[in-house]
């Protein structure tokens, strides 16, 4: 097999840069990838990370998520309009109680994270399907498999990629095109950092003062423990990734690349009443708060032990 084309979304921090720059840097040159991202202007990350491959197993372009034309012309200015792996990452995040966040914000946080994907899908299938081979491969979320407390919005958007890919996999399968769900936990990276920025700045008097407090002190402090106990760092995200990219026979539809928290997302298919994942959360945060303190100083011992939480 010759060299494969690799389109990355959102390649101007975080996993997208790690993703793409990790596939420009295969030691078998086995990718040439194009990383896009909407500015240009965040471009220089990128550029210091790609290295001596930019502008050989690496070019950078213009590619906004919420534009159909930005997605057409980035599509259309590549020779032969050829994709052989999109790699659909651009996303961004939502936390917060639900009635301090405006229906018009969770539209635009759908705009990205689902629509953008569809978008992308319809613009590339296509092409795919003609030529009977292509690789889908999604950033979905945990929080696509299980939602998550003062996460409503978020989850749901990748509840809805979720659906999406499910659905179309069968499709797609008929015409040998592969799809692929890459399902992180907590990774640390731009998304974290301004999730807990506009956190802070949030007007909370919408909501009543237990669900403030419940936010401000409650979730936000074991947010911030989680991420630091179990968090990946995008490179580590990048390697789990890379790898059903790489998989050109069998990708697996469905990677998790984060070991500490499958017993979490197992819960759900334990108990098809969804009381188990439910309670189990409830007392987590309400009622065993030192037990889960507790658990996750274990998990930070063992994350550093063992390195990785890598699947
Ligand atoms: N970090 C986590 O804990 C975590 C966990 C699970 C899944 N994920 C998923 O992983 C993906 C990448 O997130 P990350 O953690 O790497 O966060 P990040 O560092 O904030 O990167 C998000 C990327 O998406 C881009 N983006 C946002 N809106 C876009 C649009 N309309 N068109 C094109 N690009 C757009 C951002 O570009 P700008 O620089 O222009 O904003 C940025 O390059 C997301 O889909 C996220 O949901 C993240």
């Amino acid at each position: 097999m010759g060299t494969r084309k690799v389109l990355v979304t959102g390649c101007s921090s975080g996993i997208g840069l790690a993703v793409a720059v990790r596939l420009a840097k295969d030691e078998l040159r086995r990718f040439k990838v194009v990383a896009t991202m909407r500015d240009l202007d965040r471009r220089e990350a990128l550029e210091r990370a790609a290295g001596e491959t930019l502008n050989r197993s690496l070019e950078i372009r213009q590619l906004d998520a919420t534009c159909e034309d930005s997605i057409r012309e980035c599509v259309n200015s590549l020779p032969d309009r050829r994709v052989d792996v999109l790699v659909n990452n651009a996303g961004v995040g939502m936390i917060g109680p639900l009635e301090c966040q405006s229906v018009s914000a969770i539209q635009e946080l759908f705009n990205t994270n689902f629509f953008g994907l569809v978008r992308l899908v319809k613009e590339l299938l296509p092409d795919m399907k003609r030529h009977q081979s292509g690789h889908i491969v999604v950033m979905s979320s945990v929080l696509g498999i299980q939602g998550l407390l003062f996460n409503d919005a978020y989850a749901a958007s990748k509840f809805a990629v979720e659906g999406f890919c499910e659905s179309l996999a069968v499709q797609a399968m008929k015409f040998n095109v592969k799809m692929t769900l890459v399902e992180p936990g907590p990774v640390v990276t731009e998304f974290e950092q301004k999730g807990y920025e506009e956190a802070e700045k949030m007007d909370l008097s919408e909501t009543d003062e237990e669900t403030a407090r419940i936010f401000r002190q409650i979730y936000l402090p074991y947010s911030r423990k989680i991420f630091n106990s179990v968090g990946q760092t995008p490179e580590e995200v990048a390697e789990v990734t890379n790898s059903p990219a790489d998989c050109v026979q069998n990708p697996p539809f469905r990677h998790q690349t984060n070991r500490f928290y499958m017993p979490l997302t197992a819960m759900k298919h334990a108990d098809p009443t969804g009381r188990l994942p439910i309670e189990a959360f409830y007392k987590m945060i309400f009622q065993h708060d030192r037990m889960f303190n507790a658990s996750l100083s274990i998990l930070r011992i063992l994350h550093r032990r063992l390195g990785k939480g890598t699947a």
